[in-house]
C-alpha cells in the first residue's frame, strides 16, 4: 500500500508505541492521521508532532473499551476525512501493581475490555468504512507475551495471545473486504507502560530481563507497524520484534 495521501487511525497514540507509528505515518504521507486515547494533554503534543510531519491531525478523547465510543470514533474520521486506510489498534494495560491475581477485578476487566475487545471491536467498527474505500491495512499491536507465560502479568499475556490468534482467523477480510490484518509482538520496549508496571518504576519480576536485554524504541515497533502496512503480500502475520542479542 501506497502511504501517500492515506487516513490512518492509531489508538494509544498520546504516547509511546503509537505516538511513534503516528508520527511516522504522517512522515510517510499520510494526510490525515486520527489519534485516539484517554490523556489528553499528551494527545495534544502528539497532534503537534503529526501536524509538524505534514498531516491533518485529528485528536479524540476516547475510551477503546467502550463500543459507544468506538462507534463515535469511526463515525467521526469518517465524517472528517470520508475514508479510512490503516487502523492501528494499538493501545493496551497490563496488570501491575499489583500483579496478577491480586488486581482489582475492575482493572482485570479493563484490561480485556482495552487490549482484546477493542482491538476486535475496533476492528469490526472499521471494515465496512474501509471496503467502501476500496480496502485498507490493520496493524494491531499484540506482544512477545502471546507465546511466552507471564505468570504477574496472566491477564495481558491471555489478551496478546487472544489478539494473535483473531488476526490469523481474520486472513479471509482481504478477500471479502480488501482488508489486510497482521499484528506486531514487540520484546521490551524502552516506554512508560514499562516503568509503570510495579510500585513507582519497573516491576520487580521485570527488573531481570529490564537490566540484561537491549531495550527496543518505540520507533522500532512504528517501523514494524508501517513495514506490515506497506507490503501488500503480508496478511494474517504475526510479526515478532525482538530485542537484539
Ligand atoms: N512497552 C513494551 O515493552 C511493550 C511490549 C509489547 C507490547 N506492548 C504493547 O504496545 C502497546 C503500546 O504500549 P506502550 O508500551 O507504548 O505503552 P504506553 O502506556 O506508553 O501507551 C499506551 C497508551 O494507550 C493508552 N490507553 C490505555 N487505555 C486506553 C483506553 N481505554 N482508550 C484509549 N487509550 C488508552 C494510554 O493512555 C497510553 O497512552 C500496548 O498495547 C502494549 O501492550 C508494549
Amino acid at each position: 500500500m501506497e502511504l501517500q495521501g492515506t487516513v490512518a487511525i492509531v489508538t494509544g497514540a498520546a504516547r509511546g508505541i503509537g505516538r511513534a507509528t503516528a508520527v511516522a505515518l504522517a512522515q510517510a504521507g499520510a494526510r490525515g492521521v486520527a489519534i485516539v486515547d484517554l490523556k489528553e494533554p499528551e494527545l495534544a503534543e502528539t497532534a503537534e508532532l503529526v501536524r509538524g510531519a505534514g498531516a491533518e491531525a485529528l485528536p479524540l478523547v476516547a475510551d477503546v473499551g467502550s463500543l459507544g465510543a468506538l462507534r463515535a470514533m469511526i463515525a467521526e474520521v469518517d465524517a472528517t476525512f470520508g475514508r479510512i486506510d490503516v487502523l492501528h489498534n494499538n493501545a493496551g494495560l497490563g496488570e501491575g501493581p499489583p500483579d496478577w491475581p491480586d488486581i482489582a477485578p475492575e482493572r482485570t476487566a479493563a484490561i480485556v475490555d482495552i487490549n482484546l475487545r477493542g482491538v476486535v471491536l475496533g476492528t469490526q467498527l472499521a471494515l465496512p468504512v474501509m471496503k467502501r474505500g476500496g480496502g485498507g491495512a490493520i496493524v494491531h499491536t499484540a506482544s512477545g507475551a502471546a507465546y511466552t507465560p507471564v505468570p504477574p502479568q496472566a491477564v495481558y499475556a491471555g489478551t496478546k495471545a487472544g489478539i494473535v490468534q483473531f488476526t490469523k482467523s481474520c486472513i479471509p477480510l482481504h478477500e471479502s473486504h480488501g482488508v489486510r490484518v497482521n499484528c506486531v509482538c514487540p520484546g521490551l520496549v524502552e516506554t512508560d507502560m514499562v516503568h509503570e508496571s510495579g510500585d513507582g518504576d519497573v516491576a520487580d519480576w521485570l527488573r531481570p530481563m529490564y537490566d540484561s536485554v537491549e531495550l527496543l524504541r518505540p520507533e522500532d515497533i512504528a517501523d514494524a507497524v508501517l513495514a506490515l502496512v506497506r507490503d501488500d503480500t503480508r496478511v494474517g502475520e504475526a510479526l515478532s520484534v525482538d530485542n537484539p542479542g
